[in-house]
């Protein structure tokens, strides 16, 4: 990394973590947690200026960085920065047409189009990407409840593309192989570890600081003109490959297709092309249905749908854990008790939160393959493959 990207981010993990975090105490002292503009004004200015010192310089150096680490981590870093702007109300798309940090804007769009991603921090530069400096991981404020919420979201993704790393090594063995035993198994072993992430959140999570302190550095903020939803834990391709993998989820579907097309440049290189490859395989649970016919009393069969059923159970347990304990819990019931102007830019994707909480629903519904009358999910099919099964 060369020295002024260095600065930057030694700045990013020193001072401007320990201004945020005083500014957060600030806030959360207040009878009206909700309340921003006007507290703390002289702490906000000075993050805002020295914060847009490094980024002239870097601006002005011209250089995207030394390979993609580093032209990632330059973004990472301007990203967190207009992700403070924003939640400490320097900024607010609602009531701009263009991004008043011109200098941050350029530099975020000009290293986001030469890596081909988003110009804003995406998620991966606080979980799987996220450098740990003498056990420091980066972030916004040094908050516990920041933490475990960093912590937890890294180990989450981690479980989930251990999961569908085992998954898609499935595909060349094909579906009648005996040895997917080990790959469905350890598909179920990681599945377990993404369950027990959630519970550790789901308990150990502060909802007032989760909700006050740590959710508003998610809003969508705009570079240059152009406004960008916030990121959020899924912003990786793990969870896709699973939804489409075991089939609950299709490519062709317009609802999901708008989804994946949404968060592809939210996502790392690497993951986009995982995607990809992932889009054109055909699932693992037509390829059993295709062959049911023939093989429904084959050892390898019965084994391999028992599997395949198991780790559908599992990943749906994670989805109903994700509606029904987290986002219940840390965004539906806290933003209950708000006014409607405090409302504004609640989730990280901008829309109202009913509108927001329907959609998750949806993607719910899918992976627990739910019986709706208005949404094609595919319970009657898992129900055919579990009738197939020998005692
Ligand atoms: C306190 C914990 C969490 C809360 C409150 C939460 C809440 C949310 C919300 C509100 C969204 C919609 C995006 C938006 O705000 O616009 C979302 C999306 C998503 N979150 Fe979480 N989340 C949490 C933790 C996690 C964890 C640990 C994972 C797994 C690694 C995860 C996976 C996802 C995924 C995959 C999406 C994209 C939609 C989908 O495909 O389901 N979340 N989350």
């Amino acid at each position: 990394m060369r020295k002024r990207a260095e600065a930057f981010d030694r700045w990013i993990r020193t001072s401007f973590v320990e201004m945020n975090t005083e500014l957060e105490n600030l806030y959360f002292a207040q009878r009206d947690r909700a309340r921003v503009i006007g507290v703390g004004e002289n702490l906000k200015h000075q993050l805002r200026d020295e914060g847009r010192t490094h980024i002239v310089g870097l601006l002005e150096e011209g250089n995207t960085g030394d390979g993609f680490a580093s032209a990632f981590g330059v973004l990472g870093n301007v990203g967190l920065y207009l992700g403070a702007m924003r939640r400490h109300e320097l900024t607010n798309p609602a009531r701009e047409e263009r991004s008043p940090f011109p200098e941050a804007s350029s530099l975020a769009m000009h290293v986001g189009a030469c890596i081909g991603m988003v110009p804003r921090f995406a998620t991966a530069h606080l979980t799987t990407h996220n450098m740990a400096l003498g056990g420091v991981r980066k972030s916004f404020t040094s908050l516990p409840d920041e933490f475990l919420f960093i912590d937890e979201n890294t180990r989450g993704i981690l479980a989930f593309q251990r999961a569908a790393d085992a998954l898609m090594r499935i595909v060349p063995l094909g579906i009648s192989s005996p040895v997917n035993d080990v790959l469905f198994d350890a598909a179920k072993r990681a599945l377990g570890d993404a369950i027990r992430s959630n519970d550790r959140l789901f308990t150990e999570l502060d909802v007032e600081r989760f909700f006050f302190c740590v959710r508003p550095y998610y809003k969508p903020y705009r570079i240059g003109r152009q406004e960008y939803r916030g990121a959020n834990a899924g912003d990786f391709s793990g969870i896709n490959e699973i939804d489409l993998l075991l089939g609950l989820c299709r490519a062709n579907d317009p609802y999901y297709a708008q989804l994946l097309v949404d968060k592809m440049l939210f996502m790392l290189p690497q993951d986009q092309a995982r995607l990809k490859e992932c889009m054109s395989c055909r699932s693992l649970l037509d390829e059993l249905l295709a062959v049911a016919d023939s093989y429904s009393s084959a050892d390898w069969f019965q084994q391999n749908v028992r599997s395949f059923l198991e780790v559908c159970a599992l990943f749906a347990h994670t989805a109903t854990q994700h509606h029904d304990m987290l986002v219940k819990r840390f965004i539906e019931q806290p933003a209950g008790k708000l006014v409607e102007a405090d409302l504004q830019g609640i989730t990280a994707s901008g829309p109202p939160l009913p509108v927001l909480l329907r959609s998750l629903e949806t993607l719910r519904d899918l992976r627990v393959a739910a019986d709706r009358s208005d949404l094609a999910t595919r319970r009657a099919d898992l129900a055919r493959l579990r009738g197939l099964l020998q005692t």
